[in-house]
């Protein structure tokens, strides 16, 4: 980390939308996608300014994700948390389980870090996160872009990035209801019998091989889980016949994002096909939802102007 210099100036941070789990790999692996969350911040009476998706949901006070971001950042180096004005353009669906709760916190923390004066060190910044956000599945591809591996040993986070194969898209299913992932990992069990984690354990490692040898063949085997997709198919109604849908039109693979409510297929061609079989399986459970065809970034959460 640089110096610090206390000059307060005006910074813009972008930072991606992420999927976690992928299917087997709950609370430890994470995609970046091509969607953006934009934060300015700049010196002045205190105020947080929302636009874009979730402007009518998301606190203004001091509760913001954003502030918290920032206010963390400062803690961090034991410096005094200054007022400041937050500008929040919203690129990222809200509350679908694309990472919006994490990119706020990401946004605040590498603003906050630049206004110190510091580049955004990508693993403080990624234990910050993580401490508020309890795992680093979206927070790890947030701030280094990319699918990433994410595991702690003791207090250290490690991270892993995988390699991804150039033409794949993913298709992206985001229902018009918003989720609460407190209640999404409330309805799973504490316990997991040896054969599920047996289960999740062979299709992880089968996830990232075939991701990184471009076996897009065995995503379909590879995207399925037992440890958390089945307790949440009782609650998003329609979630294993989306995945089925998204096969039926040609995707490699297809699973939960996040702890949802959006559905993302891995595809490399046919995607306005699987979108179109995926909103036609959202809609037979009355589920109406729109559709995203993006491509995963490798880039994670960067200043874009000073
Ligand atoms: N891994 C987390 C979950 C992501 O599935 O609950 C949501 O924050």
């Amino acid at each position: 980390m640089t110096p610090q210099n206390n000059t307060l100036q005006r910074v813009s941070v972008r930072v991606p939308a992420t999927a976690a789990n992928l299917g087997p790999g709950f609370d430890a692996i994470g995609i970046a996608v091509d969607l953006w969350n934009e934060l300015t911040v700049e010196p002045g009476p205190f105020k947080v300014v929302i636009e874009g998706d979730g402007a009518e949901e998301i606190p203004r006070d001091e509760h913001n994700l954003v502030v918290a971001g920032a206010r963390a950042a400062y803690e961090a180096r034991g410096a005094e948390f200054p007022e400041m004005r937050f500008h929040c353009v919203n690129g990222i669906p809200f509350a679908r389980g694309l990472g919006s709760s994490s990119a706020a916190i990401v946004s605040g923390i590498v603003a906050g870090f630049a206004l110190q004066g510091d580049g955004a060190d990508p693993t403080e910044a990624l234990e910050l996160a993580a401490e508020i956000e309890g795992h680093p599945d979206n927070a790890a591809p947030a701030i280094l872009g990319g699918c990433q591996i994410g595991v702690k040993s003791g207090e250290k986070w490690i991270t892993s990035r995988v390699a991804l194969p150039d033409d794949l898209y993913t298709v992206i299913l985001i229902p018009d209801y918003v989720g609460e992932t407190a209640h999404a990992r409330s309805v799973l069990r504490d316990e997991v019998q040896r054969a599920d984690a047996v289960f999740n354990i062979g299709r992880s490692a089968l996830l990232v091989n075939a991701l990184s040898t471009g076996q897009l063949d065995l995503l379909r085997y590879a995207t399925e889980d037992r440890l958390h997709q089945p307790a949440r198919a009782d609650i998003y109604k329609g979630l294993n016949t989306i995945i089925r849908a998204a096969l039926t039109g040609g995707a490699h693979g297809a699973f939960l994002a996040g702890a949802g409510p959006a559905v993302m297929a891995f595809t490399t061609g046919r995607e306005n096909t699987v979108a179109y079989e995926m909103t036609e399986a959202a809609r037979l459970h009355g589920i109406e939802a729109t559709t995203r065809v993006v491509r995963p970034t490798e880039r994670g959460a960067h200043v874009v102007a000073r």
